[in-house]
């Protein structure tokens, strides 16, 4: 029997604040998955476009100089370039999609353009490469919230999605509103897990029967209007406590609506992705919930939650087996979704 040899695929994702170049094979092994977060932002309390995309041109040849010297892997053994193409700050997109297209160009490789939704979703086969369709995604970061229900790779239906704030994006305005620093996501989870869940009740969004959609404006207000009613000193004392009460808001919400369609369509298997997928309490009561109506969650390494190129490079694998590849004069757009590939 002949055996084939693995196929490199050099990915890079720039859709937004953090770098990435990452080096992944056709049996989903990464070989390297290098990130260089843009703390240049921190300052003024969220991304400046224009200081993104020129962060990137920076420091996107270093890092794929270190990432083929990491993983031991020269150019000329490379036998695609993939990159993320939307949704994403379009300025963002566009160098790493230069930068992929002249490296696809110049070598004479394919190039394979990837949605960083689906590549969110994508970074689960990292670490289960034969999860296969049908399955339900939950879809959670900072610019996003959206329920999938995938029936196979390419036929998929958009059960829900956020009508105003994504789910990332309320643990990062609650954290501001409460001083903790950006991005908030992880402050909150950290600070939630010695907190008392039940301290106060923040409201749940759209919280009725039969409606997939999220909302978490509502959140953010009453998350405001506490503050303004507490002193200061009571917010620092009981900070914990807060950060417990309004997580919990959070995942009840999404949890809840995941579970409901998934219990009505008879789905078993749940995917988190995005962001938000790092969320310690998140990953627990969805797993708990899903128990109840024998389903199995699938979450991604912590390594791979946050925006990555190793999610794409994931991506990019199937497209690579089936020759899906993009013409050079493709084009990155920042439309939002995964309806976009
Ligand atoms: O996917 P991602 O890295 O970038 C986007 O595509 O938006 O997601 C970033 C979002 C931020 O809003 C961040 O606060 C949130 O993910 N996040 C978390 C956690 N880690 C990151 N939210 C809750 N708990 C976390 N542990
Ligand atoms: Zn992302």
């Amino acid at each position: 029997m002949r055996i084939l040899k693995n196929k490199y695929i050099l990915a890079f994702e720039t859709s937004c604040d953090d770098t990435s170049v990452a080096i992944i094979d056709t049996n989903y092994k990464v070989y390297t998955n290098l990130i260089s977060s843009q703390l240049e932002h921190n300052k003024y309390g969220g991304v400046v476009p224009e200081i993104a995309s020129r962060l990137h041109m920076k420091s996107i040849m270093k890092l794929t100089d270190i990432a083929l010297s990491e993983a031991n892997i020269t150019l000329q053994e490379i036998s695609a370039v993939a990159v993320s193409v939307n949704p994403g700050l379009i300025g963002s997109l566009l160098v790493g999609l230069s930068f992929a297209k002249s490296l696809a160009y110049s070598l004479k490789l394919p190039l394979i353009t990837v949605n960083h939704m689906l590549g969110h979703i994508a970074a689960n086969l990292i670490e289960h490469p034969n999860l296969s369709t049908p399955y339900l995604a939950l879809v959670v970061s900072g610019g996003h919230t959206e329920l999938v229900h995938f029936i196979t790779d390419h036929d998929f239906i958009i059960i829900g999605q956020t009508r105003d704030d994504a789910a990332g994006e309320a643990f990062d305005k609650s954290a501001k509103l409460l001083g903790l620093g950006y991005p908030g996501g992880p402050l909150i989870d950290k600070l939630a897990q010695t907190g008392d869940e039940d301290f106060h009740t923040f409201p749940l969004g759209l919280n009725r029967k039969n409606n997939y959609d999220f909302s978490f404006s509502g959140l953010k207000t009453s998350v405001s209007t506490y503050v303004k009613s507490q002193t200061p000193e009571f917010i620092e004392e009981n900070k914990e406590n807060i950060c417990a009460s309004l997580q919990k808001a959070i995942i009840t919400i999404l949890t809840k609506k995941t579970i409901n369609y998934a219990k009505q369509e008879k789905i078993n298997k749940i995917i988190i992705a995005g962001g938000v997928s790092a969320n310690k309490g998140l990953r627990a009561k969805m797993q708990t919930d899903a128990n109840k109506i024998n389903a199995k969650v699938y979450v991604p390494k912590l390594s791979y939650c946050m925006d990555n190129a190793a999610m794409i490079g994931a991506a990019a694998v199937k497209k690579y087996l089936n020759k899906e590849f993009s013409d050079l004069n493709v084009n990155a757009f920042s439309t939002k979704g995964v309806r976009y590939l």
